[in-house]
């Protein structure tokens, strides 16, 4: 059991900000990766919709042989990480909990940034992960509906990144926040820019380094941890695996071996 893949999925690329703490922290580990690309972005889509896919992506992983599963996606952990505990017994891990216990423990001013998708600031699952660990924290709370399209796009419109970013964290910055969470798994790829736009403003949360931890704690403990890479990692997406590859090697500075179409239907 320990020598299986653990099973990492998001809406698309983002994810791969996951991967890259996952390479960093638990260099033994197998990863089987889906990006949902062909339905990206899930940050405006209702919590059925994101249930159903996230089903049908857990399902795959599972017939893979995923030993565990991260949820790389905020938006799928806010809607549907409670749901498919119910429906499947795999340890599965989500990624705002670890996110707002990093942020609560970063922050000096007790005034806390989140930059997320609709969906999951409508949710509120921040709110109530941060209000729990302290009641004290005050959370501003930013919805960037168009950052994950100029980030699955590859970054290529750099005007419009930045227009967006300082729309969405002027306010942010007036507020007086002292950290800032990257509340979706795609704007990690944007914390140079921000830092351009914003320098030294924010302690930055990257609640994908929290997560990673976590997932490392639980595989030691239940003696889940691979001792060796027991293959090659593998990446699948459910859009044009071309593009894929192309852009997620970009954004993550590391070549993604031969990416695969999945036709998630099929996998019930
Ligand atoms: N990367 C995802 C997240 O963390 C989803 C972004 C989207 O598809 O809207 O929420």
């Amino acid at each position: 059991m320990r020598n299986k893949p653990i099973g990492i999925f998001d809406s698309g690329l983002g994810g791969l900000t996951v991967v890259r703490e996952v390479w960093d922290l638990l260099p033994a580990e197998q990863i089987i990766y889906f990006g949902d690309t062909a339905r990206v972005p899930y940050g405006g889509r209702t919590q059925a919709e994101i249930i159903e896919f996230n089903r049908q992506i857990i399902n795959f992983l599972i017939s893979l042989g995923a030993k565990a599963i991260i949820f790389a996606c905020n938006t799928s952990t806010a809607l549907a990480l409670t749901t498919m505990r119910e429906q499947f017994a795999v340890p599965m891990f989500g990624i705002i909990k670890p996110g707002a216990k990093a942020a609560v423990a970063a922050t000096q001013n007790r005034r806390i940034g989140l930059l997320a998708t609709e969906a999951t600031v409508k949710s509120g699952a921040y709110r109530e992960a941060i209000t729990a660990l302290n009641p004290e924290v005050t959370l501003f709370e930013q919805a960037a509906p168009k950052l994950v399209p100029l980030i699955e796009d590859g970054l290529v419109d750099r005007a419009a990144v930045q227009g967006a970013l300082h729309e969405y964290l002027a306010p942010l910055h007036q507020e007086r926040v002292d950290t800032l969470v990257y509340g979706c798994t795609h704007y990690p790829f944007l914390q140079a820019e921000v830092e351009r736009l914003f320098p030294d403003q924010f302690q930055h949360i990257n609640p994908a380094r929290s997560c990673v931890l976590e997932v490392k704690e639980y595989l030691t403990q239940n003696q889940l941890f691979a001792e060796k890479k027991s293959g090659y990692d593998r990446f699948f997406t459910s859009g044009e695996p071309g593009k894929f590859g192309r852009i997620g090697s970009r954004l993550i500075g590391q070549v993604l071996p031969n990416p695969r179409k999945v036709n998630l239907e099929s996998w019930g």
